[in-house]
C-alpha cells in the first residue's frame, strides 16, 4: 500500500492522466507491463505515454494523437512501414545471391561502381545539399553510427566475432585505396531494432526503431518528447526558445561544463556545444548550421508575433511561432528545394506539389503518419553529391579557406569561434554542390567520420545496411515503380547507360542478386530533375502519404488552429533566402534562389527586396483595445528583437 501511495505521489499529474501504450504495436498496457519494462530498462523505447487526445489540440511535440484513432502512431519510436515486404536470409542475416552464394563484398561493391573525385555542380549550391540532410535529421536518428564509434566500438576486434551487433566491412586485400594500408576491417553494427533494444521477441522481421517523429515537424528544434522541451528548449517568456548571446551573436543555449557529444570540438578555443531538446542538432555540419538558423527563426517569429498582439501570453506565442516555424520549414522544402532536384513539373504531375496557391487537404485518416524504412534509406545516394570540403568566404564574397566537412562533425564549437559563423553562412549560398555524376568524394568513402574513426566508408555502410534491412532486390523495386520485368542484365539498358551494365555484369551473377543502392548508384537521372527515377518513386510515395496521413499539414484548411488563407498566402512566400536574410550572420545580400548559385539570372539582390512572411496577417482583434500593455513577456521579446537587430546591422 505504501508503495502503491508513493508510486502515484511522486508520478506528476501529467503522467497521472496519461496512459500507457505499446510503442510497437500501439495497444494499452498496464501498469503492471510497464513495471516489467522498467525492470529490463526499456521502458523509454518499448513504451509510450500519452495524455488523452484532444481533437482540437494543435501538434504534439511527442507527435502523438496525430491519428485519432491510432494515437500512438506518429510518436517517436513508432514503426516505419515497408515499401515491399523483407527478404533475408535464414536468422534474419542478409539474403544470398540466386545461386545461393553471400553477395560481394560491400566495400568491393562500392570501390567499384563508384568513382572517388571532385566535381563541382554548375547549378546547385551547398545549402541545398545541407537543407536536405537536415530535412532527413528531422525524421531519424544517429544511434546507429554512435553504436559502432561508442557504445561497441570493438566490432574490429577478436571480441567484435563474439556480438552478434557487430557486423564490419571487411576490406579486400586487391582494395584500390587499403592495399597500401594494413586496414581490412570497417567498424560496423546492425541497424538498432524494436528486437535488438528488446521490445519484441528476435525471431520477427527487424523492425527499425527511431527516436526522431516520423512526420516533417522541426524535431532538431523541438526535439521529439514534452519533457525534453520543457527542460532545454523554452524560456517561458514572450513564446522564444532559450537563447545565448556570445561573440556578438546568438545561439542556442550551450552546456556549461562536460557532457554533450561535441566530440571534436578544439578545445580551449571551441566550446559551444548546443544543449537543444534533441542530440541531432549537434551532428553533421549541416544539420547543426539549419538548427542553429531555425532556433533563430523561432524567436524571430515570436518576437515579431509579441509586437504583433500584445495581449497574447507565452504560450499563445510559444506555439504559433512553432506552428509558423513549421510551415516555413516545410514550404521552403517541399516548394522550393525539391523541385530544385526532382523537377518541378514532375512533382507537380503526381500531386506532391499543391496546383493552387490556395488550401488542400486530402486527410485520410487510414493512413498511418509513418515514415517507410525505404524513404530515408534511398535519400542515402544523396552521399554522392556530398562536397567533402566547407569553403569559407567573407561578407564581401572573397574565398577565404576550406575545411574538411568530416572534421566538422560533432562539432558546433567551430562556428562560435571568431567569424567563422559568417564566413560559414556565405559560403553555404556560394559554394557549388558536388555534381550528381557517378562520382563521390574521396573524404566521404575513405575518411567518413573524421577524427572518430581510423578510416570509414560512408557508402560502403550504406550498402551493407541494404542488407541488414533485408530490402528485395534493386529490380523488384524497378517492378514496384515501373511495372517493368527485368530477367537479364541486358533488361536494365532501360534504366542504366551500357557501359554500367557491363559494369554490373563483372561483378553481380545474376540481375536479381543487384542489391537496391547498387542500381539506384547506377541509375541514369531523371527527366527534369536530378536524382534517379528509383529513388524519386520512393520518395514520392513517401511525400503523397506525409500530405495524406499528417493530420497538422500546414496547407489543410480544417485542422486545429489552421491558418486563415491570408496567413498561407504569407507562407508561401517563405523561401531559404529570406531565412537568410532574417536569421542568418551579417547577410545583407542573397540570391532570391539560394538553392542555386549566383549567377546572371540569379544575381545577389538586397535582402531588404526579398520577399518576406507578413506577421501582420497573424494579427488577433482580442487584442486591440491592449495594445498600450507592455507586460514581461513583450519586454522579453522585445529586448530579443532589439538585441537581434542591433547585431544583424552592426557590420
Ligand atoms: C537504462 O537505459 C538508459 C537509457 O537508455 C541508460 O542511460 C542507462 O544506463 C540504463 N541503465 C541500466 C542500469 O542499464
Ligand atoms: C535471439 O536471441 C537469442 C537469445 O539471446 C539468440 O541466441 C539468438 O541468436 C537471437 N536471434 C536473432 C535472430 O537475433
Ligand atoms: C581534419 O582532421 C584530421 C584528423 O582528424 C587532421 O589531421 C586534419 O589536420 C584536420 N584538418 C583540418 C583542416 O582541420
Ligand atoms: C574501429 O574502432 C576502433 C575503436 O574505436 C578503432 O580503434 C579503430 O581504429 C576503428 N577502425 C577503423 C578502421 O577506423
Ligand atoms: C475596445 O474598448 C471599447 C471601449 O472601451 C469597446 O467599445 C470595444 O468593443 C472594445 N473592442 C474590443 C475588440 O474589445
Amino acid at each position: 500500500m505504501f508503495l502503491l501511495l508513493h508510486f502515484l505521489l511522486v508520478t506528476s499529474a501529467y503522467a497521472k492522466l496519461a496512459i500507457n501504450y505499446d510503442s510497437f504495436t500501439g495497444t494499452q498496457i498496464s501498469l503492471e507491463e510497464v513495471k516489467r519494462q522498467d525492470k529490463k530498462n526499456t521502458t523509454f523505447w518499448c513504451t509510450t505515454q500519452i495524455e488523452p487526445c484532444d481533437p482540437e489540440e494543435g501538434r504534439r511535440v511527442d507527435g502523438s494523437c496525430n491519428n485519432l484513432r491510432y494515437v500512438t502512431r506518429g510518436a517517436s519510436h513508432t514503426p516505419t512501414y515497408r515499401v515491399l515486404p523483407a527478404v533475408y536470409n535464414k536468422n534474419f542475416e542478409p539474403r544470398l545471391s540466386k545461386s545461393g552464394h553471400s553477395l560481394p563484398l560491400a566495400r568491393f561493391l562500392r570501390t567499384s561502381l563508384l568513382a572517388e573525385g571532385r566535381l563541382p555542380d554548375r547549378q546547385l549550391t551547398t545549402l541545398a545539399t545541407n537543407f536536405l540532410v537536415f530535412m532527413t535529421a528531422d525524421v531519424l536518428s544517429l544511434h546507429d553510427t554512435v553504436k559502432f564509434i561508442l557504445w561497441k566500438p570493438y566490432c574490429c576486434q577478436p571480441k567484435g566475432k563474439t556480438d552478434r551487433d557487430c557486423v564490419p566491412n571487411k576490406i579486400p586485400d586487391d582494395d584500390p585505396v587499403h592495399r597500401f594500408s594494413n586496414i581490412r576491417c570497417l567498424n560496423m553494427t546492425r541497424p538498432e531494432s524494436f528486437q535488438s533494444i528488446g521490445c519484441i521477441k528476435n525471431d520477427t522481421v527487424p523492425e527499425r526503431i527511431i527516436s526522431a517523429t516520423p512526420t516533417f515537424d522541426l524535431s532538431t528544434v523541438y526535439g521529439s518528447t514534452l519533457k525534453s522541451l520543457l527542460e532545454k528548449g523554452r524560456l517561458f517568456q514572450g513564446g522564444l526558445l532559450k537563447y545565448e548571446v556570445d561573440n556578438d551573436r546568438i545561439w542556442p543555449p550551450s552546456i556549461k561544463t562536460g557532457g554533450g557529444v561535441c566530440f571534436l570540438n578544439q578545445k580551449p578555443q571551441e566550446t559551444r556545444c548546443h544543449n537543444t531538446p534533441e542530440d541531432g542538432a549537434n551532428s553533421l555540419a549541416g544539420v547543426n548550421l539549419l538548427s542553429v538558423w531555425f532556433w533563430r527563426l523561432h524567436n524571430f517569429i515570436a518576437t515579431g508575433l509579441s509586437k504583433v498582439n500584445p495581449c497574447w501570453n507565452d504560450d499563445k506565442l510559444f506555439y504559433t511561432a512553432r506552428d509558423i516555424n513549421i510551415a516555413i520549414f516545410s514550404q521552403i522544402f517541399f516548394y522550393e528545394l525539391l523541385p530544385v532536384y526532382f523537377g518541378h513539373e514532375n512533382l507537380f504531375r503526381d500531386g506532391v506539389l499543391s496546383p493552387t496557391p490556395g488550401f488542400r487537404d486530402n486527410y485520410n485518416e487510414d493512413l498511418f503518419p509513418q515514415i517507410s524504412l525505404e524513404f530515408p534509406y534511398v535519400l542515402r545516394w544523396f552521399h554522392t553529391t556530398q562536397e567533402g570540403n566547407m569553403n569559407l568566404y567573407d561578407t564581401q564574397g572573397n574565398y577565404l579557406k576550406k575545411v574538411p566537412i568530416v572534421n566538422m562533425t560533432l562539432r558546433t564549437g567551430f562556428f562560435g569561434v571568431g567569424d567563422n559563423m559568417d564566413y560559414v553562412t556565405q559560403g553555404n549560398f556560394r559554394q557549388a554542390a558536388a555534381k550528381a555524376d557517378y562520382i563521390v568524394d574521396p573524404d566521404v568513402v575513405e575518411v567518413g567520420l573524421g577524427a572518430h574513426q581510423r578510416a570509414s566508408d560512408i557508402l560502403t555502410n550504406d550498402l551493407a545496411k541494404n542488407r541488414y534491412f533485408g530490402f528485395q532486390p534493386y529490380i523488384k523495386y524497378r517492378e514496384f515503380c515501373f511495372k517493368q520485368s527485368f530477367k537479364t542484365f541486358d533488361d536494365l539498358l532501360h534504366a542504366i547507360d551500357p557501359e554500367r551494365v557491363e559494369l554490373l555484369k563483372e561483378v553481380y551473377e545474376n540481375v536479381e542478386d543487384i542489391d537496391l543502392m547498387a542500381g539506384i548508384w547506377l541509375e541514369r537521372l531523371i527527366e527534369g530533375g536530378q536524382v534517379p527515377p528509383t529513388l524519386y518513386c520512393i520518395v514520392v510515395e513517401q511525400l503523397l502519404r506525409v500530405l495524406a496521413s499528417d493530420r497538422h499539414w500546414y496547407e489543410r484548411p480544417h485542422r486545429p488552429n489552421a491558418f486563415s488563407y491570408e496567413q498561407l498566402q504569407e507562407i508561401r512566400k517563405a523561401t531559404v533566402a529570406r531565412l537568410l536574410c532574417d536569421v542568418g550572420d551579417k547577410v545583407t545580400h542573397i540570391q532570391r534562389q539560394a538553392f542555386y548559385r549566383i549567377n546572371p539570372n540569379n544575381p545577389l539582390c538586397n535582402c531588404e527586396n526579398i520577399d518576406f512572411v507578413n506577421l501582420w496577417a497573424w494579427k488577433d482583434p482580442k487584442c486591440d483595445n491592449q495594445s498600450s500593455q507592455f507586460d514581461a513577456f513583450y519586454n522579453s521579446a522585445l529586448f530579443f528583437h532589439n538585441q537581434f537587430m542591433k547585431l544583424k546591422t552592426n557590420e
